[in-house]
């Protein structure tokens, strides 16, 4: 029987388990092996991802989905088994980027749109096959001077409308990605004006998604914290942010959503855990709310690796205890002691 849209998005954000982002891009999983001196071959990547993938006490009691680059779907493990078996075997959910990137938004000095919606139901269809039931789209909002402009949220949150409207047709559960930056290049903002942009960003979106007849039930919101910008001189507390971030969910996202699912977006790895923990222990909200991390989940195993087959039980270790850290913050029930038992 195929699983509803609903129920793969309530499975995604399961009690204490939450979604890895393994779909770098081949230019930004380049940089990342830049940091540890290694060439980015087909192979390299391959052996990368199958060592996050087979690490199994970590994907199997915390990770519910794995969000996958193009290549890596087709890829299979040095035992022959496709990559998405390795996934599928631990009991985690296969899914796909199907964007194409932010670009340049015309006119529009400073910010992009997302493009990848020609040929998008097609592929949608091919990445189905392929075993993948949900994907993302990331769109991208740059706060600066007199910007974000208005043309920019409705062309990003059109996109996103569309895409998880042909995501819905055929299938998939949409993560809707709109990610309010925090590290772009002179970064000064506040955490206020975060909070303002993000709260107007959702509400553009969610108009959007109504009118485009996105079924709330059956996606998963992927959005920016509520934080200071990383060149802003401020230093926001843990729980401000989890004030702010929980204030503009309940001004913007309808409670028939059934998850959100947080990207990093250059946040340290612990003070991605704690924010997640310190909003899950607001409690009584009306959506399933955990991580949907990719630096903050992989740094630490991917230093620990460091390109060398030698190292992969370590870098499985250093995987596990930040699965273990970000799937208790999902329960609200992280704190700083548990940092130094490292497994
Ligand atoms: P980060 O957690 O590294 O921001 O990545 C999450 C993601 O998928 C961004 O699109």
């Amino acid at each position: 029987m195929t699983e509803s849209l609903q129920d793969i998005a309530r499975r995604l954000v399961a009690p204490g388990k939450g979604i890895l982002a393994a779909d770098e891009s081949s230019s930004t999983i380049k940089k990342r092996f830049d940091s540890i001196q290694l060439e980015s071959t087909a192979d390299a990547r391959r052996d990368y991802r199958e060592m996050l993938f087979s690490a199994d006490e970590a994907m199997r009691n915390h990770v519910s989905g794995v969000i996958l680059f193009d290549e890596t779907i087709r890829q299979q493990a040095k035992d022959g088994r496709a990559l998405v078996e390795l996934i599928t075997a631990t009991g985690a959910i296969p899914g796909i980027k199907v964007d194409q990137g932010a670009k340049p938004l015309a006119l529009h000095p400073g910010e992009t749109v997302t493009e990848g919606l020609d040929g998008l139901r097609e592929r949608l269809v091919e990445y189905h096959k392929l075993g993948a039931r949900f994907a993302k789209w990331r769109a991208v909002i740059t706060i600066g001077e007199n910007l974000p402009t208005a043309s920019a949220l409705s062309a990003n949150a059109h996109g996103l409308a569309r895409y998880a409207a042909l995501c819905q047709e055929n299938g998939i559960v949409p993560i809707v990605e709109p990610e309010v930056l925090m590290d772009n290049a002179n970064a000064t903002h506040t955490i206020e004006t975060c909070h303002k942009v993000t709260e107007e960003t959702l509400r553009v979106v969610f108009e959007e998604l109504e009118r485009a007849r996105v079924d709330l039930a059956g996606i998963i919101l992927k959005p920016n914290m509520v934080v200071p910008g990383k060149d802003s001189g401020q230093k926001a507390d843990p729980s401000e942010v989890a004030e702010r971030t929980v204030a503009v969910f309940r001004a913007t996202v309808p409670a028939a959503v059934p998850g959100i699912a947080f990207l990093s977006g250059g946040q340290s790895d612990t003070l991605a855990t704690e924010h997640l923990s310190r909003i899950n222990a607001i409690g009584d909200l009306p959506w399933g709310i955990t991580f949907s991390y990719g630096r903050a989940l992989q740094a630490a195993a991917l230093k620990a690796w460091g390109g060398k087959a030698e190292n992969v039980a370590a870098a499985q270790r250093a995987f596990l205890h930040r699965c273990r850290m970000n799937g208790l913050a999902a329960l609200g029930q992280w704190n700083a002691e548990l940092e130094s038992e490292v497994a």
